[in-house]
């Protein structure tokens, strides 16, 4: 278990049974998650869809509460309102008004955090050239591609300069570019110090910029660890070699060593992060 006090994010057994509206049926969509956020690192939560990845980002922001379970956010529980204005929170859906331009959009946040009129321009100007659409930024945003709306979103997400970053499905709906440009301003982010939580269902889209990943299927956590641990297969070793035949090759470090080849490197080869995430799944539905 985490360390509630010196870790961005902690959950303690954080579980959440929904109601479902007009029948008695209940919905478990997650059920006891233990995780903890290290300051400055990029933790992703993966999972299908419908496994609980919005349910925890909800929790985590104070927007729905635990059915049992606790979270706490900078060590603060996350009912606390000063907290809040240290998270920047881009959600699954864009929610943006269609009919304000970027800069209105920005404006606006700007004010809902009640930032002085000076600061705002300020940071107005730094995050629309850091998200990349200082040409468009006059324009409604009903006129902008998905892929720019998720820049709109993430330079609202940082308009209050937040320690921590949550982002919900931050790449869903982008060609490989958009995707790869926003995976870039989540690594500046993190480069300038921030703390970033993300949910995704692309692995692709995670398994090169998270430090850590979780993965959770129909609530439950399947597994946690830093990204190379996970994908490592332990059980097998690739041996790199240098100057030995073919037959040589077939053989065993010592034969090579003493049929005078070198042994360069030793190493675990890696699976990837999408035949981890199928094997876990998978074995739960049988
Ligand atoms: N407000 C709600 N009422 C009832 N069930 C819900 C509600 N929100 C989510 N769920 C259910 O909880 C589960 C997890 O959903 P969600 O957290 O949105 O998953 P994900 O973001 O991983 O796709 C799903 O089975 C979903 O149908
Ligand atoms: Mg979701």
């Amino acid at each position: 278990m985490g360390d509630s006090v010196n870790d961005v994010i902690s959950t303690e057994n954080l579980t959440k049974v929904y109601k479902v509206l007009w029948s008695r049926r209940k919905v478990t969509a997650l059920s006891n998650l233990n995780i903890s956020v290290k300051k400055g690192e990029i933790f992703g939560l993966l999972g299908p869809n419908g496994s609980g990845k919005t349910t925890t980002v909800k929790l985590l922001l104070g927007l729905v509460y635990p059915t049992a379970g606790s979270v706490h956010i900078l060590g603060k529980p996350s009912t606390d309102v000063e907290m809040k204005n240290n998270i920047g929170f881009l959600p699954e859906e864009t929610y943006l008004y269609k009919f304000l331009n970027a800069d209105e959009t920005l404006d606006f946040y700007g004010k809902l955090f009640s930032i002085p009129r000076k600061e705002r321009k300020r940071r107005m100007e730094y995050l629309i050239d850091l998200v990349g659409i200082a040409s468009a930024r006059k324009r409604p945003l009903k006129q902008y591609s998905k892929g720019m709306l998720r820049r709109v979103g993430l330079a609202q997400a940082l308009i209050n300069d937040p320690e921590l970053v949550i982002l919900d499905e931050p790449t869903s709906g982008l060609d490989p570019l958009g995707t790869r440009d926003i995976k870039d301003l989540i690594l500046d982010m993190k480069n300038a110090g921030k703390t970033v939580f993300m949910c995704s269902h692309l692995l692709a889209d995670v398994q090169d910029i998270c430090d850590r990943v979780a993965i959770l299927n129909k609530g439950e956590l399947q597994v946690l660890g830093s990204v190379t641990e996970l994908i490592s297969k332990t059980d097998i070793l690739d041996i790199s070699v240098k100057g030995v035949s073919d037959e040589t090759l077939m053989n065993i470090k010592g034969i090579i060593k003493d049929n005078n080849g070198e042994v360069i490197s030793v190493s675990n080869p890696t699976t990837t992060l999408e035949e981890l995430f199928i094997n876990v799944v998978k074995d739960k539905d049988e």
